[in-house]
């Protein structure tokens, strides 16, 4: 077997991806406040990015069949995930509720594929939130930040659970991350 070497990154876990991404990703207070004065905008726009978004996972059976048996018009969920992009408070807390909800997405058996191609759909309405901003371009660059961080996030859920069982199945982390890299057999 090749040496394998231990990564610093392996040690961050949970909603302790908070700070690393931040200060990775530099998100100023200046970005978080243009963000934070935009929350009313992104509350009056939310409506029709739902529709646009469960219209196009309802008009697909892959995606549609998620939904059988729940009522849509209960489960309203993405609207206020999308208002909170413009919350202006992105702490650990934050990052913890964005993971559970990734979590809630793994549970459900959904391929990652899916919550990541309906992404434009967010983008395109964040841009018509932003174009509201006494500084559209600043505040673009603020949204691109924010949304990148929740892909990040979603994506982290998903391997968080992937590391976690494979972890339990072959008895340790560094074995599992080993074999998710396909060395383990070299
Ligand atoms: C960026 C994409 C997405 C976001 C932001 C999002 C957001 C959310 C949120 C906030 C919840 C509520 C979680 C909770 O119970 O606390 C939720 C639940 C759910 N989502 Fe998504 N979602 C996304 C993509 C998808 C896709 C692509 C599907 C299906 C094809 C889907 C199907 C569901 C279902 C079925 C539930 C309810 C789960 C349950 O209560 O059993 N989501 N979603």
């Amino acid at each position: 077997m090749e040496d394998y070497e231990e990564r610093k990154s392996w040690s961050v876990k949970n909603e302790n991806i908070h700070e690393e991404l931040s200060e990775l990703m530099e998100i100023t207070e200046e970005e978080k406040n243009l963000l934070a004065d935009l929350k009313d905008v992104a509350e009056e726009q939310a409506d029709a990015m739902t529709d646009d978004f469960y219209g196009r996972l309802m008009a697909h059976e892959n995606t549609a069949e998620y939904f059988e048996g729940l009522d849509t018009d209960n489960h309203d969920f993405v609207a206020p995930w999308f208002v909170d992009l413009f919350g202006g408070t992105y702490d650990a807390e934050y990052v913890a509720d964005r993971l559970e909800i990734g979590h809630v997405h793994v549970r459900i058996g959904l391929p990652v594929r899916y919550p990541l191609s309906m992404i434009d759909v967010i983008m395109e309405h964040g841009e018509e939130v932003v174009e509201e901003s006494p500084e559209p371009e600043k505040a673009m660059s603020a949204f691109q930040k924010l949304l990148s961080l929740d892909i990040a996030i979603f994506n982290q859920a998903y391997e968080d659970r992937q590391l976690e069982h494979l972890a339990e199945l072959v008895g340790g982390e560094r074995l599992a991350r080993r074999l998710l890299t396909g060395g383990a057999s070299k």
